[in-house]
């Protein structure tokens, strides 16, 4: 991949920022956790898992700086970095996922000094971000299967590298075919209010000679209806038990207007999305963003002043809707209850 969406480098997180692209490609470096959950919240990195290796770096950084006598101020410390972190975005859970992992991996070396406590910490984070790469091609490969030679794959928002830690879920579906040497082409929703789509997913799906068509989102529906779309595929922020799935708001429209023109609904996700606490999608939280997202474009209005606003940023696919979902460990179809749990090992 020509870009590099997150890593650690001589003790600094760099993240390319997303709220820049695709006019500058701007790397920033950040040396403190306070400013990394800063740049989770505001964009500079989105994407579930790609947000859950920040949170984990944000922890590594964190962890080097904390000021600790005793144990116990060092661990007390680190739950404030991770409450600070968790309370960026609430919807993906890998975020919540990279933080418990972190939390594992310094209780289980609670009875060492600080100094291993603290290289441990970084070495995981690490691993997560390589970790990642790994599960993205394998969900390629799994959901390559899926797409046929000449298909028109239609995708929402940006499941692509820019979301992982490279490679993507969604977009890693569609390269794996593309690198397979099937003859696909994608549309991409742009997916307002944010334009993930038009912004990102074209971006990156051009720079590497993907054929891509990028429409508004009004328009997936016309083209499902008249035989355009051959698939869609897209990404997850939390997956239930049950296989409802939350994902970028529009995701459920696409979902609806899929079935009603018996077009195959993919979603592509590493376990880490799955949430199996979580019976149903009713109980997954959705985060609602600020209303200048909706009302403005560039800074420029596109409302009148004062009007009032909803921006709920994911909406929840019920499971009905959803022909499979693939992931690192599989493809799960038809009774995703017990799929899920096979897939993700519980
Ligand atoms: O608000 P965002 O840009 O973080 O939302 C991203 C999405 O909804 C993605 O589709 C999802 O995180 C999957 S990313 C592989």
């Amino acid at each position: 991949m020509s870009f590099r969406t997150i890593e650690w480098l001589d003790d600094k997180v760099i993240m390319i920022d997303q709220t820049r692209l695709p006019a500058e490609e701007v790397y920033n470096s950040y040396g403190d956790f306070q400013s990394v959950a800063e740049a989770i919240k505001g964009m500079v990195i989105r994407g579930a898992p790609a947000i859950g290796v920040a949170a984990a770096m944000g922890v590594a950084l964190g962890a080097q700086a904390i000021i600790a006598d005793t144990h116990e101020s060092f661990f007390r410390q680190l739950d404030n970095v991770c409450d600070v972190l968790g309370r960026t975005r609430p919807t993906a859970v890998n975020l919540f996922w990279g933080l418990e992992r972190m939390k594992g991996v310094a209780e289980s070396h609670r009875g060492e000094s600080l100094a291993i406590i603290r290289a441990a910490l970084k070495q995981e984070a690490i691993r997560i971000e390589r970790d990642d790469q790994t599960i993205c091609r394998n969900i390629g490969k799994w959901g390559a299967t899926l797409i046929p030679d000449g298909a028109t794959v239609l995708t929402h928002c940006n499941a692509g590298g820019l979301a992982t830690a490279g490679y993507g879920t969604a977009l890693g579906v569609i390269r794996a075919a593309h690198e397979g040497g099937k003859k696909i082409q994608v549309f991409a929703d742009e997916t307002r209010p944010w334009l993930q789509g038009a912004r990102l997913t074209a971006w990156e799906l051009m720079k590497e000679g993907i054929p891509t068509t990028l429409i508004s989102d009004n328009m997936a529906g016309f083209f499902m209806n008249r035989g355009e779309i051959t698939c869609c595929v897209v990404g997850a922020d939390r997956i239930a038990a049950n296989g409802d799935t939350a994902n970028k708001i529009g995701t459920y429209s696409v979902a609806v207007l899929a079935k009603e023109n018996n077009i195959p609904f993919y979603v592509a996700a590493p376990v880490s999305t799955l949430d199996l606490t979580l019976a149903d999608g009713g109980q997954i939280p959705i985060e609602e963003r600020p209303s200048h997202e909706v009302t403005h474009i560039k800074g420029v209005s596109i409302g009148p002043v004062g009007v009032r606003v909803r921006n709920p940023s994911f909406d929840v696919t019920p499971a009905r809707y959803i022909t499979a979902i693939i992931t690192e460990n599989g493809i799960v179809t038809g009774d995703f209850r017990s799929g899920l749990r096979k897939v993700a090992g519980s």
